[in-house]
């Protein structure tokens, strides 16, 4: 078994309760010889996603960005950028002034659920109305301006501002998009609500603005990595080895790499390390049989995942007993914010963990009942963490470099009290102390790194026309 900070959360006495749901949930706990099969797979599966005879059938897609040149720090101007990618929407005006002087404005939008899994373009149409709005509210009416687009979502590019849809994920369905490319799409829903002014120059992946917006502070920035909704990581990679690459051979010779990995594991190779839960999870959700890796890391599954857990054990009769589930019975109640707040008490102490319970209208757990909840939480966001850590580790093998510093954001990583550490210390072991690595939180990459994109570009172009 494992040896993780697990142990630390045990109670004193162990009942013959608490060494069931033990026993029950061991499947939940990888351990090295696991770890090291899914960083060997994924390491093929990457490989399989930039080969031109497999890329059709892999599961790791490994998308080609356009985005070969990282920011040097002289970039300067005024952008937009969109940031679309989990429940909210966000526009800003993003400027660049001189030595690295930044300001940004913006403002959050909702998404309502009906939007989420309507048509493509009652989505869209939605978001150009919000652009248009944010527009008058910051008197651009009549100001022409380059749009970074940060679309969060699987995309076959065929170029810095063509990008279309593969598959919808992250409890996104709108239909007539998929196949589509959605520059295309924003920019007519931008004609029908009247606004001419703004141009598409380029389409993102949160993953790639996550690395431009670290690297642009940070050359030895080489990595990109959301674990927050969804999970997703972006690489430099050398050209050559991008056999689908369908741009210039010039110099810089790398591109950055968009692999989609959170659709690991949806050619069985993580089978092996599945449990009933993560089945479960998958079920009910609204891709059944994609996106495998995602849902037994990233924040849209983990709460989930952990109620299957809980609830089994209550069936079982081993936790919470005689009390009111029907809430924790009900499909997404169990929110992964729970899991940050439950693992933030101090060992021993139970404070949040009753707040979240209290909001389930669980009342008056047991002390004993506390700990096994904690400890099943443990079980879950520690996996997440080792399998993140995995992908990282398979990443870093195949570059060149040896000291590399990994852009990080999203949710999980943020919020969750032990998520930094569970990665820095697993990888840590798996690459061997000699190697030189670091984890750096990206702060706004969706909006920062879009208007670095869309800078870049600018500066090339103008770089093309003297
Ligand atoms: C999902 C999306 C991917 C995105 C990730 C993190 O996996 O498919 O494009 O980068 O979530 O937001």
């Amino acid at each position: 078994m494992e040896s993780t900070s697990l142990q630390s959360y045990k109670p004193k006495i162990i009942s013959e309760q608490r060494r069931k749901i033990e026993d029950l949930c061991r499947d939940l706990i990888v351990n090295n010889d696991h770890i090291h099969v899914v960083e060997q797979r994924l390491r093929q599966a990457i490989d399989k996603g930039l080969g031109k005879e497999s890329h059709a059938v892999a599961s790791v897609k490994c998308y080609s960005t356009y985005v070969r040149h990282l920011p040097t720090g002289e970039e300067k101007g005024q952008f937009l950028a969109l940031d679309l990618g989990g429940t909210n929407f966000r526009v800003l005006l993003v400027d660049i002034g001189e030595n690295k002087q930044f300001n940004m404005q913006s403002k959050i939008f909702a998404i309502p659920q009906h939007v989420m899994i309507g048509t493509g373009e009652e989505l869209f149409d939605h978001i150009a109305t919000c652009l248009k709005e944010f527009m008058v509210e910051h008197n651009l009416e009549s100001t022409k301006l380059p749009l970074g687009f940060t679309f969060s979502f699987p995309c076959k590019q065929l170029g810095l501002a063509e990008g279309r849809l593969t598959t919808w994920t992250k409890g996104f369905k709108c239909s007539g998009v998929e196949g589509e490319d959605v520059v295309r799409l924003l920019q007519e829903a931008l004609k029908r609500v009247g606004e001419h002014n703004i141009e598409v120059c380029a389409i993102l992946n949160d993953t790639t603005g996550c690395l431009m917006s670290c690297a642009w502070k940070e050359p030895k920035c080489r990595i990109g990595l959301i674990v927050g909704t969804g999970t997703n990581a972006c690489y430099l990679e050398d050209i050559e080895n991008v056999e689908l690459w369908d741009g210039d051979s010039g110099e810089p010779r790398h591109v950055i790499v968009n692999t989609e990995w959170g659709g690991f594991g949806d050619n069985s190779e993580l089978d092996f390390i599945r449990t009933k839960w993560d089945e479960a999870v998958d079920e009910g959700s609204l891709n059944p049989g994609k996106q495998t890796f995602e849902k037994m890391i990233s924040g849209m599954y983990m709460g989930e995942l952990t109620r299957q857990v809980l609830v089994d054990m209550i069936w079982e009769g081993l936790i919470f007993q005689e009390k009111d589930t029907d809430k924790l019975f009900e499909w997404g109640q169990f929110l992964t914010k729970y899991v940050s707040e439950i693992e933030s008490d101090m060992v021993g102490d139970f404070t949040r963990a009753r707040k979240v319970l209290e909001e389930l209208g669980i009342k008056d757990p047991s002390d004993e009942d506390m700990s096994a909840m904690r400890y099943i939480c443990e079980l879950v966001s520690r996996r997440a963490g080792f399998m993140a850590s995995a992908g990282i580790t398979a990443l870093l093998k195949k570059m060149d470099y040896h000291d590399v510093v990994v852009a990080i954001d999203g949710s999980v990583f943020r919020y969750h009290p032990h998520f930094p550490n569970i990665m820095r210390s697993r990888i840590s072991q798996l690459m061997g102390i000699d190697y030189k690595f670091d984890l750096m939180l990206s702060t706004d990459g969706s909006g920062r790194g879009a208007a670095l994109v869309a800078a870049v570009l600018t500066n090339q172009e103008q770089q093309r026309k003297q």
